[in-house]
């Protein structure tokens, strides 16, 4: 593997929300996370542990947003979490990216339902359903800012 990716199994739906906070508390206002996956790969788990670690468990749903929770900690900054899911190929998503971007950090389920409205720059999450319990995880950075958070999330996990 190279220095841009990262794998690895998760034994339990349990690991899976500590795997999620560990990258959550890594996330900056401006941050982009993907995750792609099957349906019931653990993707929402993960972001249940995203939101640990960003510093905010509780959801509240979007007041404009159907699609859209969000995590918002003491500070102010929200943690976007929106879930594509429903939306077709190309249509808006829901959300002002940008505008998003400037008040916190978003993480997406499903993103290729709106590829063109996200930034290039992304953590990018894989997950695959191995058996009952376990799933394969690949994180990969896609630009400068998400190799520094893929690095540090090396660091915190690995210890390398
Ligand atoms: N290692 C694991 N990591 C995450 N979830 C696991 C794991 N093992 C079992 N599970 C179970 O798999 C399910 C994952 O559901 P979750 O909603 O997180 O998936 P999802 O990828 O968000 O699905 P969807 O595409 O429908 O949104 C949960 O019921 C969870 O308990
Ligand atoms: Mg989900």
């Amino acid at each position: 593997m190279d220095a841009n990716t990262v794998d690895f199994i998760i034994s339990s739906p349990g690991q899976t929300v500590r795997v999620g906070a560990r990258i959550g508390e890594l996330l900056r206002p401006g941050d982009l996370v993907c995750l792609h996956g099957d349906l019931g790969t653990g993707k929402t788990t993960l972001v249940q542990g995203m939101a640990r670690g960003w510093g905010s468990p509780r959801a509240a749903r979007s007041p404009s947003f159907l699609l859209v929770h969000e995590y918002k900690r003491a500070d102010g900054m929200i943690l976007f979490h929106l879930d594509a899911f429903r939306l077709r190929s190309g249509e808006f998503p829901g959300l002002e990216v940008e505008e998003s971007l400037g008040r916190g950090a978003i993480v997406v389920e499903w993103p290729d339902r709106l590829s063109g409205f996200l930034p290039e720059d992304r953590v990018q999450v894989e997950m695959w359903w191995i058996d009952e319990t376990r799933r394969n995880v690949r994180i990969e950075s896609k630009g400068a800012r998400s190799e520094e958070i893929l690095r540090a999330f090396r660091k915190l996990a690995f210890g390398s």
